[in-house]
């Protein structure tokens, strides 16, 4: 059932989802960029960046820099592959790896298309599905982590089209900002914690960070798998670290001893959700057999003999974190919800580094 947006639009999504697709023209790229005219309108029709197409409010920066380069524009929708589903965005999800895109810091990683939405995290609602698409249909109220391999079409905007397996049900118990801060975080803690380290009853675990977005999640679930945590942060942050059922410990030059006066034998796993000291002191405070995993440094963990993860799609697992949520077992702190238009504050206060729990814009 197609219900909460007008007709024609509908229509028109419709007419141009499967009309047969026209590949990009060679030397498209350089065109693009200001060379040759028939192939950059080409181009354009290819990417969905058409005038005719359905257009929507989104978030856009044209060029890598600070806060100051994102602004408002109206853009041409997305256009729905054959088994990706077009979602109508209500809220979404602020994480350090949106300003850290739009800083250009991931750009020999991953390819990037000007203007660029950033965004990765969403909830909201199934507007059309993909033909080969089975499992989600229009009117479905979804959480999604839209991690793309190309760098173009994010969350901060009224629509995306992302594969079938970025979605799970949205928790029904929290509002829809609150859904939003969920995949990214909630999933990066899961693969770290439950897949990475493996925390089970019986496990002393250290997490660096643990009031931040990741980090609340990590330490409640850890704490949920039977393991006693030990978690860093700023003192301003350890009354919560404890009504999580974390020990909290300052972090700094005298971490290390803090952890050994609390855990003597040492930890049995540590988790890096900062980088920096706190990786490197970590090593010397696991236990024989410890693990060690970081979100963080790549090189710096493998060298160490631990684990590095980098967050991806998971269904299954984003729709158990879902479930957690609704039966009251994981509880997702928000710093902020902020209106669309507030990306840029919403980017400077992540940068700082130093929030509680999780911000979320606010898109319907
Ligand atoms: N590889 C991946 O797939 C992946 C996925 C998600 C996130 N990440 C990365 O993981 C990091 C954390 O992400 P996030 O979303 O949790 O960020 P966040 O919410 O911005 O984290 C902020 C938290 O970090 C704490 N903090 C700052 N400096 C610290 C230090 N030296 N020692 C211990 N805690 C410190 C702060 O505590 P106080 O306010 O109390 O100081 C604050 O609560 C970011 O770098 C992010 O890019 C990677």
């Amino acid at each position: 059932m197609i219900a909460a947006f007008d007709v024609p639009v509908a229509a028109r999504r419709a007419e141009r989802s499967w009309r047969p697709a026209t590949s990009r023209p060679s030397g498209s790229r350089s065109a693009a960029a200001g060379g040759n005219a028939t192939a950059a309108a080409s181009y354009e029709v290819t990417t969905g960046r058409g005038t005719n197409l359905p257009r929507m409010r989104a978030i856009v920066f044209d060029h890598f820099g600070g806060p100051e380069v994102l602004r408002e524009a109206e853009v041409a929708e997305p256009l729905l592959g054959p088994d990706s589903v077009m979602v109508r965005i209500e809220a979404a999800g602020v994480n350090p790896v949106d300003w850290k895109i739009r800083q250009g810091y991931l750009s020999t990683r991953f390819e990037h298309i000007f203007p660029v939405v950033p965004g990765w995290d969403l909830a909201g609602v199934v507007e059309q599905v993909g033909p080969a698409v089975v499992g989600l249909a229009a009117g479905d109220r979804v959480v999604g982590y839209a991690r793309m391999d190309v760098v173009e079409h994010g969350t901060y905007a009224e629509r995306v089209a992302v594969p079938a397996d970025a979605l799970a049900p949205a928790p029904t118990s929290v509002d829809m900002a609150t859904a939003a801060a969920l995949p990214l975080a909630g999933l990066t803690a899961y693969q770290v914690v439950v897949g990475a380290l493996a925390v089970a009853e019986g496990d002393v675990v250290l997490v660096h960070a643990g009031a931040g977005g990741v980090g609340h999640i990590a330490v409640q679930l850890a704490r949920a798998r039977g393991a006693r945590v030990l978690a860093t942060a700023s003192r301003a942050n350890h009354a919560f670290l404890e009504q999580l059922g974390a020990e909290p410990l300052d972090y700094g030059e005298e971490l290390p001893e803090a952890v050994k006066l609390a855990a003597p034998d040492g930890v049995t796993a540590v988790a890096d959700l900062v980088g920096g000291d706190a990786l490197m002191v970590s090593p010397p405070l696991l236990r024989q057999g410890g693990r060690l995993a970081s979100v963080t440094d790549a090189s710096t963990v493998l060298t160490f003999g631990g684990r590095y993860v980098f967050v991806r799609r998971d269904p299954a697992q984003l729709a158990e974190l879902s479930a957690m949520v609704d039966s009251g077992r994981l509880h997702v702190e928000m710093a902020d919800v902020m209106d669309l238009s507030g990306a840029a504050e919403a980017h400077r206060r992540l940068e700082s580094g130093h929030g509680r729990g999780k911000i979320s814009l606010r898109v319907a």
